[in-house]
């Protein structure tokens, strides 16, 4: 055995080409990551006897991996298989080759690109039901697709957190059919050209994995699988800084097994988390996420990120071992099935959230800040706060993207800055008390019907549960309440990235109150939030006389101009003061276009809002609103009524000519 040390880090070389495959491509891609892979597991398993022989079977594993491979998603890879920062920022300007020109933009910053969330017993009963529906995903535009998690849990038919306590990665939840049809399903949305993003629930598994169950036996090789402690001196030392995340279910991190034990538990008490400071847990972890990815899988949604590293004395969430993590699982990924990209799930504070996004992390992210502020601003009319994120959080690096979404299966926290917001004057504490209490209805005048999740009495924290519509005034029949359904998703829609609809949203599901009936749900109020697929809804989605109508043909033409508008993918976005109170203002213009510009324009107010034409003299007075198809005339400012809102595309005024209204 050797010690993943100094000496061995000399002979780097030496241990690359005793696992060099033979294949062309894999060792091609083995060249071009093991150094980094390497000084990955070097900082993290450095001390250990046994981290360089973690690192030669990740290698095996990955190389089996490949041979494994099916022709087609080889050819997928190839296809989207893009520069590594590391890869371009190794070379001199001159042998940039791989990036010069025009640089290729990834597949997922196509403007066309439109996602969609959905439980697959929910939404079509099971696998076969599921390809049954593809022509309605079509029908709506979409071109990913994310399965909610659907492996084998212990209890799916009491509490399995929704599928997030995975027993086994290789099985599907049999109600739901095989895991042949799972990659059949995979197969048949591909061909329809649509992506699939499944979750890679890497934090923990449930406590019937066959891992756990070996660890709790101490069977040898086992045994430091999970964090298993004798007594509470440690539990109790550790949970002097770590958050509680389902206080509901048990509090702190810790629960205390059958034979008296502790062992951590972040989640539900049935989720015990993975030790990955020990290697041996990297390398089958690897394993797993090189399966779904052979399923044909195009995205991996990296669930719970920011726990998977911890620490005694500090909150364990992000810790730099997070990243070094990620970055690993990303190199294996590189070599392995490089056409497969992460999506981070951190809802965590902003400045936590952009350290995932990168190319050699995650390369898109769920955007929480953006999210919890669209429901600021509603709530409020007032969208300083969501203006000042766009101005100062939305910027990522080149060839990542944010993954915009007005709510999902989760609960809404309020992750802001309490210093962004002090900057208005606001305190951070009392304004998510008062957000809390508007969504859940509780604050008088109240548009809101959603209900609270995870309510600490201790901390005072809390979070909020509840469809879009719900949320918006639907429910309780504001008359604003549809135009909000809209006005929320038009955000998402335009400022770049992945604008994600949560299936059923795009018809005004309202929540279903029925999960309180259903014991093993009671206790998790996001179920609220997740009601099956709702087809009277869906039956009148064709007549906008009827509220799923209204705001399903609003939603089609949503996505109907985004897919025709460049501007409106990519990351690029420039504030614009638009001087008006409740006024949202930003500008959008594409990376391949930049010769024309999309101004928006969100009236969060209840009041008609005029934008004077003096603010908008710097663009030529023609410009197109988009969603309307018409001219506006700037000269004359843009009126926008409530709630609504304005996609324009303007033009420099130097640009005009003699044209004029
Ligand atoms: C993620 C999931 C959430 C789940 C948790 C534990 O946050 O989105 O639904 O409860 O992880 O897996
Ligand atoms: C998961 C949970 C959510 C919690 C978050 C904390 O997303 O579902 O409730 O706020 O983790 O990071």
């Amino acid at each position: 055995m050797t010690a993943l040390n100094a000496d061995a880090a000399r002979d780097l070389e030496t241990i690359r080409d005793a696992l060099l495959s033979g294949d062309r491509e894999f060792d091609r891609r083995l060249d071009e990551h093991f150094a980094r892979l390497h000084g990955l597991f070097f900082r993290l398993y450095g001390e250990r006897l046994d981290g360089l022989d973690a690192l030669r079977d990740t290698i095996l594993v990955a190389a089996d991996s490949w041979d494994a491979r099916p022709t087609a998603l080889r050819s997928r890879d190839a296809e989207r298989e893009l520069p590594s920062e590391t890869h371009a920022d190794s070379g001199t300007s001159d042998t940039l080759s791989v990036t010069s020109g025009a640089a290729r933009q990834p597949w997922f910053a196509d403007n066309r690109l439109i996602g969609g969330v959905a439980y697959v017993d929910r939404y079509a009963g099971d696998l076969a039901g599921l390809r049954e529906r593809i022509p309605d995903f079509r029908e709506l535009g979409l071109g990913w697709l994310h399965l909610m998690p659907l492996f084998r849990t212990p209890a799916p038919e009491s509490d399995d957190d929704g599928g997030y306590a995975v027993s086994s990665y290789r099985e599907v939840d049999a109600r739901l059919g095989t895991i042949d049809d799972l990659r059949a399903a995979i197969a048949d949305l591909h061909e329809s050209g649509i992506s699939t993003v499944l979750d890679f629930v890497f934090n923990h598994t449930s406590n019937e994995h066959e891992w756990a169950q070996k660890a709790v036996a101490g069977e040898p090789g086992f045994e430091d699988f999970y964090l298993i402690f004798d007594d509470r001196e440690l539990p109790d030392r550790y949970e002097q800084t770590v958050r509680e995340i389902f206080p509901d279910d048990h509090p702190g991190s810790f629960v205390q097994l059958p034979d008296g034990r502790w062992i951590w538990s972040t989640f539900h008490h049935y989720q015990w988390d993975l030790n990955y400071a020990n290697p041996a847990v990297f390398r089958a972890m690897a394993g797993e996420m090189l399966f779904l990815a052979n399923l044909g899988v195009d995205v991996l949604r990296m669930d719970a990120v920011a726990f998977i590293w911890k620490r005694l004395g500090t909150p364990s969430e992000s810790l730099p071992e997070a990243h070094l993590l990620l970055q690993a699982f990303n190199a294996v990924l590189a070599i392995a099935a490089p056409g497969v990209v992460f999506l981070s799930e951190a809802i965590v504070h902003p400045d936590e959230v952009v350290d995932y996004v990168s190319t050699e992390e995650c390369r898109l992210s769920y955007n929480p800040l953006q999210m919890a502020l669209t429901w600021e601003a509603l709530a409020t009319r007032d969208p300083r706060m969501l203006g000042q994120a766009l101005e100062r959080r939305h910027a990522l690096p080149a060839g990542t993207a944010w993954v915009n979404y007005v709510r999902g299966h989760d609960d809404i926290g309020w992750t802001f800055d309490d210093a962004d917001a002090a900057e208005f004057g606001i305190d951070g504490r009392e304004h998510r008390r008062f957000l809390n209490d508007f969504y859940s209805g509780s604050f008088e005048g109240s548009f809101a019907r959603g209900v609270l999740f995870q309510e600490n009495p201790r901390t005072g924290d809390a979070r909020v549960a509840g469809t879009t519509a719900s949320l918006a005034g639907v429910e309780a029949r504001d008359p604003g309440g549809v135009e909000r359904v809209v006005l929320a998703h038009a955000i998402a829609f335009s400022t770049g990235g992945v604008p994600l609809i949560y299936l059923g949203d795009e018809v005004g599901q309202l929540n279903d109150a029925s999960y309180a009936d259903d014991p093993a749900l009671a206790a998790d109020a996001r179920w609220i939030h997740r009601p099956a697929y709702p087809a009277e809804a869906y039956a009148t989605r064709d007549d906008d006389r009827t509220v799923a109508g209204w705001i399903n043909r609003w939603m089609r033409r949503l996505v109907e101009v985004r897919q025709t508008t460049p501007e409106l993918a990519g990351t690029t976005l420039l504030p614009f003061d638009a001087r008006t109170p409740h006024v949202l203002a930003f500008q959008r213009t594409s990376d391949d276009a930049p010769e024309t510009t999309v101004l928006v324009l969100a009236n969060f107010g209840d009041e008609d809002a005029v934008i004077g034409a003096e603010v908008l003299s710097g663009f030529a007075p023609i410009a197109t609103e988009l969603i309307t198809g018409r001219l506006a005339n700037l000269a004359q400012g843009i009126a926008l009524a409530p709630r609504h809102f304005a996609w324009l595309r303007v033009h420099p005024a130097s640009a005009v000519g003699p044209e004029r209204f």
